[in-house]
């Protein structure tokens, strides 16, 4: 097999984006379509009968789709669309558990031109409600399972005309409720993708900041030039790969990686839409020969807790190449998978907002454990000076890591918050959010989140959205929610509340809140503990100071208390 591995100093002389455009056919100002391109491309390249897809369920049943299945799939979907009344730049939400349908539709409403706007199918009414409302989303696509979530809100959301039902069967559906099933639908072979070019919004992702509901950070069209090369250099995928992405499409990473990435190199993937089990996971990979395999730390500590005894009871003699990202990657957890799989798992830093790995261990770089590589090819990053907003000289240094745009698969804005999408760039450098450092061979160590926001799992969670769905439980009459230390998951979430007068603390309630959340918004917001306080520190101005409480949590110096008011 041809190695797509030149070393990294080569690959950084030099660099431009072209290298992909040529690639991939692309000139500017030509049309570009991701649906098209991870599809109908690839099987005008006569890979048509090739694997696209090989699903497997939760019992362990596969489903299998070649390249031409996913092309007239998502022909049949956009077509759909496009007899339902749906117009190019509506916003079509897919709202499904790892279901072929889900990866299929998302290249459909590409193709007639809408923007695909994918939410993690355990969001509650809640999660779901702002999401749609912020985007005036048009369509959802789901399943039985999850339908009551929308009938629940329908009320508050006219703007939603469809919900498409993809295994309605002959279950009676209920007001703008409409079935589809797309293996029984007469396949389209031939669908004319509608002309998006470069610019053209394609998929819309929320993420959550420190202040405010969630936002959508919206990408163009443009961004398989970094998503497809990234790929192909970063994760390796060459034509024989059996690649497995661990990662939901509710999540940058699970579209980014779990669809565009393997498809518009042509590569068959495996998806596995089932919860974590560590047997389950090595039998994966053992019956499907995976040979790359992109996931997450906190499944890494996981398998880890289970340790290397259950992973030679299984053949992973197939596995080449494997990565990570979402969240720090201990040195730990890469000595351990050395052990264990007799490969170290390169980390790579990224976010929904960059669309694509801006920093990443690229293969065949020398790894330092506990670091997260080097920046990508075409790739500027520094870490800033936080007053000065100037790049830091002095190795070693924590700053915020900062990104000069201009890569394709930058985000273009939030959806309708420009102000907070401006507010992202100093001294025209888009800053992440975060603070690291770079070592003198230009390393970067990351250290930690510079903002308030929750990551817990690789998932990140806003405070704000936990704290305002705290206050709609009747006995919450104040409430705060951040981060606690985790051995697995890094942080779990932490809610402060004060009670109303007529009620009283006890562990029924701290259950009962709990639940509230997780129904609302989704299990990955439910608090894992409740303290119950008489108030909050707040600064004069009312601002409840999460960053004391956060401080007191971990162990840390508080900081700068002299706007507090309670003190
Ligand atoms: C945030 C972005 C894009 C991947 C999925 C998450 C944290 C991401 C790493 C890493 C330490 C990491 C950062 C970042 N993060 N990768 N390799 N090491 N932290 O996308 O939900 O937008 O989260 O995840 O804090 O800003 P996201």
């Amino acid at each position: 097999m041809m190695s797509n591995i030149g070393s990294y100093e080569q690959r950084l002389k030099n660099f431009d984006w072209s290298v992909s455009e040529q690639e991939l056919g692309y000139k500017k100002g030509d049309p570009i379509n991701i649906g098209w391109y991870c599809s109908d491309r690839i099987c005008k390249m006569g890979k048509g009968s090739k694997m696209a897809l090989i699903w497997e369920d939760f019992k362990g049943n596969n489903k299998y789709y070649t390249y031409d299945d996913i092309r007239t799939y998502s022909n049949t979907f956009a077509d759909y669309f496009l007899k339902l009344g749906l117009k190019p730049g509506e916003r079509i939400c897919i709202f499904m558990d790892r279901v072929p349908e889900l990866y299929i539709s998302f290249l459909g409403i590409l193709k007639m031109g809408g923007i695909a706007q994918p939410l993690f199918s355990a969001f509650g009414e809640e999660s779901l409600l702002t999401r749609l409302e912020n985007a005036k989303t048009s369509a959802i696509l789901t399943q039985l399972k999850h339908v009551s979530k929308v009938r629940r809100i329908l009320k508050q959301i006219p703007h939603l005309r469809h919900i498409i039902v993809v295994d309605a069967g002959t279950t009676a559906l209920k007001e703008r409720e409409i079935p589809f099933n797309m293996e029984e639908t007469t396949r389209v072979d031939k669908f004319e993708y509608y002309k998006t070019f470069a610019d053209t919004p394609s998929v819309l992702h929320y993420t959550s900041g420190t202040t405010g509901q969630p936002k959508g950070a919206q990408h163009v069209h443009y961004s398989l030039i970094s998503q497809y090369l990234t790929t192909k250099w970063v994760l390796d995928l060459q034509p024989d790969d059996i690649y497995w992405c661990t990662a939901d499409p509710g999540w940058v990473t699970g579209t980014s990686y779990g669809i565009i990435g393997p498809w518009s190199n042509g590569v068959t993937q495996a998806v596995l839409d089932s919860g974590f089990s560590s047997d389950r996971w090595y039998a994966f990979i053992e019956k499907h020969k995976i040979t790359v395999w992109y996931s997450a730390p906190t499944a890494i500590r996981l398998l880890m807790r289970d340790g290397t005894e259950i992973v030679k009871k299984h053949d992973l003699s197939s596995l080449r190449h494997l990565c990570s990202v979402g969240e720090p990657l201990n040195a730990e957890a890469v000595l351990w998978s050395k052990e264990a799989f007799g490969k170290p798992f390169h980390d790579t830093f990224w976010q929904t907002e960059t669309g694509s790995m801006v920093i990443t261990n690229y293969p065949g770089m020398n790894i330092k454990p506990g670091s997260m590589g080097k920046p990508f090819p075409g790739i500027t990053a520094t870490v800033l000076d936080p007053i000065s907003f100037k790049p830091i000289a002095q190795p070693g240094k924590v700053g915020l890591i900062a990104l000069k745009p201009g890569w394709p698969s930058m985000f273009r804005t939030y959806w309708n918050n420009q102000a907070i999408y401006d507010s992202k760039f100093k001294n025209d450098w888009y800053i992440c959010g975060d603070r690291a450092s770079i070592d003198p061979d230009g390393y970067f160590w990351f250290v930690g989140r510079d903002d308030d926001v929750i990551n817990t799992g690789g998932h990140l969670v806003g405070p704000f959205e936990i704290e305002s769905a705290l206050l709609e439980h009747p006995a919450v009459a104040e409430s705060a929610a951040i981060g606690k230390p985790d051995p697995i998951n890094m942080e779990v979430v932490k809610a402060f509340v004060a009670l109303k007068p007529d009620y009283e603390p006890n562990d029924d309630l701290e259950l009962e809140i709990m639940n509230f959340i997780r129904k609302k918004l989704s299990p990955l917001a439910m608090p894992q503990e409740i303290a119950f306080v008489k108030s909050l520190p707040k600064t004069r101005s009312g601002k409840i100071m999460r960053r004391l409480l956060r401080a007191q949590e971990w162990n840390e110096p508080i900081g700068d208390i002299s706007t507090l008011e309670n003190d």
